[in-house]
C-alpha cells in the first residue's frame, strides 16, 4: 500500500547538483513526501561516504555536503515530514556494508555498468581503488537499514538496487528473514535526462564540458546560454521522437517538466516555428521553474547554522532505525554481543 511504503534514497554530494538530479530523483521524492503521512518512514541522505570513491578534494566535500543540503530544503524537501541525514554521521552504514561485502561475490559487482563506466574514465592516471567495487555493497547497506520498501532513482541507479535486492534475498535465505526486499522506483519520462551537448549521453557533471549540464543554481544567463548552444537534430519539425531526434527530444522533456505542459501540447503550439523561438521558449521555462528554488537556496544560504541542525536531528532519528536492524545483524551472523 502506497501510503505505508519506507522510502529511502540518496545523492552523492560530488558539486552542484543539475536538472537530472532533480527531474530524476529529487521531484519524485517530492512527490511522496506530499503522499505519505509523516510516520511512514521517508529517509533521504547525502551521501557523502559514497562521494569519496572517485577522487575528491576534502574542502570541496565539506562545502558540497552543505550545499546539498541546502539544496534538498530548498527544493521543498521538508524534515518534518521526511528525515534528512548525513551518511558518515550513522557508522550503520558503514558496519552493514561490511558484512554485507562478505556475501556478495566478485563478479556481481565487476559487471555493474557504472563500476566499468568509472574504472574506464579513471583509467591508469588514478588508479581504480576497491572503495568504486565496494560502491553497490554500501548502497544496499543503506537501503537495507532502514527496511526499505521502495528507492526512488534515476535509471542509472536501477542495477544498484537489483543489486541491493539479490543481496537482501541472499541474506534472508542463509539467516532467516532481516531485511525488506526493496523495489525500484523510476519516473519513466525523467529517468535519464540527457546531455545538452551529447543527446547519447546522460547528462552529468563527469561530461566532458559544462554546457552539457545546467545546474540547479545556474543565473538566467547561463540557463539562457546553456540551452542556445545545446544540439539539436537535423530537419525542422519540434517532434517528440526519441529514435531519429534525440537532442529534441530530451529538450522537449526538459520544457514540459519545468513548464508542467504536456509534450503533445508543446508539439502543437511549436509547429512551425524555429528552434530559436522553441529555444526562447524552453529556457524561460527552466528560469522560471528553477526561480522558487534558487530564491528559497539563497536565503537558505545565509543561515546555515540551521541546516546543521536539521541534519542532526534526521541523523540521530536514521541512527535510531539503523542501530536495530543492525544489532539484528549481527546476533544473526554470530558476532558476541558486546
Ligand atoms: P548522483 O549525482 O549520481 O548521486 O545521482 C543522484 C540521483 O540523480 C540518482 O537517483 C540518479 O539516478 C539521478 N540522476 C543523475 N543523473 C541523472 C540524469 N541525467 N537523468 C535522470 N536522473 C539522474
Ligand atoms: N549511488 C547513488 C547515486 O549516485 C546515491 C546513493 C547512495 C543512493 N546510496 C543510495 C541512492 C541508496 C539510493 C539509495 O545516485
Amino acid at each position: 500500500m502506497l501510503g505505508q511504503q519506507r522510502i529511502f534514497s540518496g545523492i552523492r554530494p560530488s558539486g552542484d547538483l543539475h536538472i537530472g538530479n532533480y527531474l530524476g530523483a529529487i521531484r519524485q521524492w517530492l512527490k511522496l513526501q506530499d503522499d505519505h503521512p509523516a510516520e511512514s518512514g521517508i529517509v533521504f541522505g547525502i551521501m557523502d561516504l559514497h562521494a569519496i570513491t572517485t577522487p575528491h578534494e576534502p574542502e570541496k566535500l565539506r562545502e558540497a555536503t552543505l550545499e546539498t543540503s541546502l539544496i534538498y530544503l530548498a527544493a521543498g524537501l521538508d524534515p518534518k515530514r521526511t528525515t534528512l541525514m548525513v551518511q558518515s554521521w550513522v557508522p550503520a552504514h558503514a558496519e552493514l556494508a561490511w558484512v554485507l561485502g562478505t556475501m556478495t561475490p566478485l563478479g556481481e559487482l565487476e559487471r555493474m555498468t557504472q563500476f566499468k563506466e568509472k574504472s574506464r574514465a579513471l583509467g591508469d592516471k588514478h588508479g581504480i581503488m576497491s572503495g568504486l567495487l565496494a560502491y553497490p555493497v554500501l548502497m544496499a547497506a543503506d537501503i537495507l537499514l532502514y527496511h526499505t520498501d521502495a528507492v526512488p532513482v534515476g535509471e542509472d541507479q536501477v542495477q544498484h538496487v537489483e543489486l541491493a535486492r539479490s543481496i537482501a534475498e541472499r541474506f534472508n535465505n542463509r539467516y532467516g528473514k532481516t531485511f525488506a526486499v526493496p523495489a525500484v522506483m523510476v519516473q519513466k519520462e525523467t529517468a535519464r535526462i540527457m546531455s545538452l551537448d551529447d543527446p547519447a549521453k546522460k547528462m552529468s557533471k563527469s561530461g566532458e564540458s559544462e554546457r552539457g549540464y545546467i545546474l540547479l543554481t545556474d543565473s538566467p544567463d547561463a540557463i539562457s546560454e546553456k540551452v542556445k548552444t545545446a544540439v539539436t537534430d537535423s530537419g525542422k519539425e519540434i517532434i517528440y521522437d526519441p529514435v531519429n531526434k534525440p537532442a529534441l527530444s530530451n529538450l522537449l522533456v526538459v520544457f514540459s517538466e519545468f513548464s508542467g505542459r504536456p509534450v503533445k501540447e508543446l508539439e502543437r503550439d511549436y509547429a512551425g516555428k524555429s528552434y530559436v523561438e522553441f529555444k526562447a521558449g524552453l529556457a524561460e521555462a527552466v528560469i522560471a521553474g528553477l526561480a522558487p528554488l534558487q530564491s528559497k537556496f539563497r536565503e537558505l544560504e545565509r543561515g546555515r547554522a540551521g541546516v546543521l541542525d536539521i541534519l542532526h536531528a534526521g541523523s540521530e532519528r536514521a541512527a535510531a532505525v539503523a542501530g536495530q536492524t543492525l544489532a539484528a545483524v549481527k546476533e544473526k551472523i554470530g558476532f558476541l554481543a558486546a
